[in-house]
C-alpha cells in the first residue's frame, strides 16, 4: 500500500506546534500509527512522534531498544510524571535533525499513562533507557527540539548543521 506520509525535517513548523489530543482512537488512527511503525523501522529509529510525519497529533510510537527488551508500541494522548532523581546526560539525535547529535540533560525514571491503539489506557513505569526516549518523543508534542536542549557547547558545535537545515540542507 502507498504510503502518505514521510519524515519531516527541521525546520518545517509542524516540528514547532504543540501537537492536538486524538479525540477518538479509530481507523484512521490506526494507519497513521502503522505508517509511523513502517516509517520508523526503515530510518532505523527507536521513537518516532505523529508531528515528525507532518500530523499535529499528540501520539508517538517506539521501537525495540538495541538489547531486545522492548517491543513495538504505541503511545496516544500521553501523560508523564514520576520524576525522581539527578538529570543524567546522555547523547541523542533526532531523526527531523539530520546529522544533529548531542548531549541531552532528562530525568533517569518516568511513568508514563498514555492510550494503546485500541483507545485502552496503560501505564508503564521505567527508569531504564526507553524513560529518555518517552521524554525524547513527549518533547515532539510540546515543539520542542533536542537543539533547545543542548548545552550551549553542543549547541554552538551543531551551529552549521542547524544552518544547513534552516537553508534547505
Ligand atoms: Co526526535
Amino acid at each position: 500500500m502507498a504510503r502518505k506520509r514521510q519524515i519531516v525535517l527541521y525546520p518545517d513548523p509542524v516540528l514547532r506546534r504543540r501537537a492536538k489530543s486524538v479525540e477518538r482512537v479509530d481507523d484512521s488512527i490506526r494507519d497513521l500509527v502503522r505508517e509511523m511503525f513502517e516509517i520508523m523501522d526503515e530510518e532505523e529509529g527507536i521513537g518516532l512522534a505523529a508531528p515528525q510525519v507532518g500530523e499535529s497529533l499528540r501520539i508517538f510510537v517506539t521501537g525495540p531498544h538495541a538489547d531486545g527488551t522492548h517491543p513495538h508500541m504505541t503511545y496516544i494522548n500521553p501523560v508523564l510524571s514520576g520524576f525522581d532523581g539527578e538529570l543524567q546526560a546522555h547523547d541523542e539525535g533526532c531523526l527531523s535533525l539530520p546529522g544533529i547529535r548531542g548531549e541531552i540533560r532528562r530525568q533517569p525514571h518516568a511513568v508514563i499513562e498514555a492510550l494503546d491503539v485500541e483507545g485502552k489506557p496503560f501505564r508503564m513505569e521505567s527508569g531504564d533507557f526507553i524513560a529518555r526516549v518517552w521524554q525524547h518523543e513527549f518533547d515532539h508534542l510540546e515543539g520542542i527540539l533536542i537543539i533547545d536542549r543542548m548545552t550551549a557547547l553542543d549547541r554552538l558545535r551543531v551551529r552549521r548543521a542547524v544552518k544547513e537545515l534552516e537553508s534547505g540542507g
